[in-house]
């Protein structure tokens, strides 16, 4: 299949230039700046990203680039073309007032493949301390901008483009027409990528790799696992074995719910209530990181006893994803770590694993979901952590204080819903706070607890900003919180944003 590379660079928007060459239903792969795979026949054209360091710093990033230029279409972003217009002669210079924010674009040739369709006016967004001041011999201008003159560029007789904006970003309105150009016009994708195709290329491979072997999936009623497991029974059927974990610190009625979902999509699941090993191992345990560790010890002991009584399992299934994979950067200490995680599962287990997730961004796994017939209140449900309502009770875990906890958050998300907001919050949930707080019911004094509410903005978790529900609603909330659920006499909304805070509490 056709693919595009995409060289990090180390900046913050890489896997951003990831999803948008995606939306063009093109392959991409973003790799470290220096492991571009060179003799792949698939690759059609290469991308180098941004990068936080300037092409002066001593350690910043300079790859051999001669098995990519003339060969692939190449476009420098940012970094990227400074890399390409220091390497070829050019001139990079750091700029008195470092540039960040919208500019608007000028002198634009459209004329040119890259620029087709894009007209001068048009926002994009900058974001760079140097400034190319003068172009290699045989490089042309084909943009400006108000402030920056060389602004993108291309050479006259090598498919190599440049631009100084950022067009992965939503803010460079012109980003995603520049984009479509590159790949679809200078670099030829054929659109090949779509979901249908993945689902019956994936089929087709997890039959071939997996033979007549059985398979055990942990399932935990997120969109990742969920999703994968459907991939995989499609495959192998009921040579598929799920297993979901019931560590009774999840939403009120979820596991229920959940479990019934599944059986209706026909997988073989079975549904383990073990709550009462996750309540006695956490009892009097305060420290958050502690739940976190007992939570995860006793996930692994009762999946491993469960897997047990599968005979002649041979495979472990994982929802990973391809932003869980990606090698990243890390520029201060210029290593390469990689942040794929299997939690040791599979090693501890002597399974082989099998990650059918493994190249989807997370809108993709919602769109294969989509096509493969999973409803929407399973795909379009907001994350959730894994030690669940644990990391949401101050102080220690108590069945009477989950059970609270719950009558909480469901009346929150069930008027998220009612209100028409749950899909415009990236997340949301309740908090139970440790200590009491007084209040008046009719003529008597109370001493009762105080929950927080939290409902967050975010595109994918690394920062979040808190949402402005309206007044009316969390009006509504909270004299229904305070009503029905005893035990409960206040009810705080936390508008703190991530950095500073978190969105867990602990
Ligand atoms: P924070 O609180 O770090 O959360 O801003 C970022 C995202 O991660 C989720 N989260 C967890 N997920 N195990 C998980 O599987 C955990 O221990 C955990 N802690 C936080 C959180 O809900 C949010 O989506």
């Amino acid at each position: 299949m056709q693919k595009i590379i995409i060289l990090d660079f180390g900046s913050q928007t890489t896997q951003l230039i990831g999803r948008r060459v995606r939306e063009m239903r093109t392959f991409c792969e973003i790799l470290p700046y220096n492991k571009f795979p060179a003799g792949d026949p698939d690759i059609i054209g290469v991308i180098l990203s941004g990068s936080p360091l300037s092409v002066y710093a001593p350690d910043s990033f300079h790859p051999d680039l001669s098995q990519i230029v003339g060969k692939y279409p190449l476009l420098g972003i940012c970094y990227g073309a400074q890399l390409l217009s220091y390497e070829f002669g050019g001139k990079v210079e750091s700029v008195q007032s470092r540039e960040y924010g919208r500019a608007m674009l000028e002198r634009v040739e459209s004329s040119d493949p890259l620029l087709q369709g894009i007209e001068g006016g048009t926002q994009v967004w900058m974001s760079h301390g140097d400034s190319i001041t003068a172009l290699p011999q045989g490089y042309r201008r084909i943009a400006s901008t108000g402030s920056v003159e060389l602004a993108a560029f291309r050479s006259s007789s090598l498919p190599v483009w440049g631009v100084q904006f950022h067009p992965e970003v939503e803010h460079s309105l012109i980003g995603k027409k520049l984009i479509e150009n590159f790949v679809c016009g200078i670099c030829g994708s054929r659109g090949e990528w779509d979901p249908e195709s993945f689902i019956d290329t994936t089929i087709a491979e997890l039959k071939a790799q997996l033979g007549d072997d059985k398979v055990v999936l942990g399932l935990s009623g997120g969109v990742d696992s969920s999703v994968a497991a459907v991939l995989l029974n499609r495959a192998i059927g009921d040579r598929l074995n799920c297993i979901f974990v019931d560590h009774g610190l999840l939403r009120k009625n979820e596991f229920k719910e959940v479990l019934d979902t599944y059986l209706g999509l026909g997988l073989n699941v079975i549904g383990v209530d073990a709550s009462e090993l996750f309540y006695n191992d956490l009892a009097g345990v305060e420290d958050p990181e502690r739940k976190r560790k007992i939570i995860g010890a006793d996930f692994i002991k009762v999946f491993d006893a469960e897997a047990a009584k599968i005979d002649g399992v041979k495979w472990l299934a994982q929802g990973t994803i391809y932003p869980d994979r990606i090698e990243s950067l890390n520029i201060t200490g210029k290593t390469i770590k990689s942040h794929h995680n299997v939690g040791g599962l599979p090693e501890r287990m002597a399974l082989k694993l099998c990650e059918p997730l493994k190249w989807l961004f997370k809108d993709e796994v919602r769109e294969v979901g989509r096509v493969l017939g999973i409803p929407e209140t399973l795909i379009g449900r907001h994350p959730f952590p894994g030690p669940g309502l644990a990391v949401r009770i101050m102080g220690d875990v108590t069945s009477e204080k989950i059970a609270v906890l719950q009558n909480v958050d469901d009346i929150f998300i069930k008027k998220l819903r009612a209100w028409g907001l749950y899909d415009k919050v990236w997340q949301a949930g309740a908090i139970l706070l440790n200590d009491s707080t007084v209040g008046v019911m009719g003529d008597e004094r109370t001493y009762e607890r105080a929950v927080a509410l939290r409902a967050v903005t975010s595109v994918d978790a690394m920062t979040a900003d808190w949402a402005d529900l309206p007044r009316e609603f969390l009006q509504e909330v909270s004299n229904e919180i305070i009503n029905k659920v005893k035990g409960v006499n206040r009810v705080c909304y936390d508008i703190s944003s991530k950095p500073p805070a978190t969105i867990e509490w602990q």
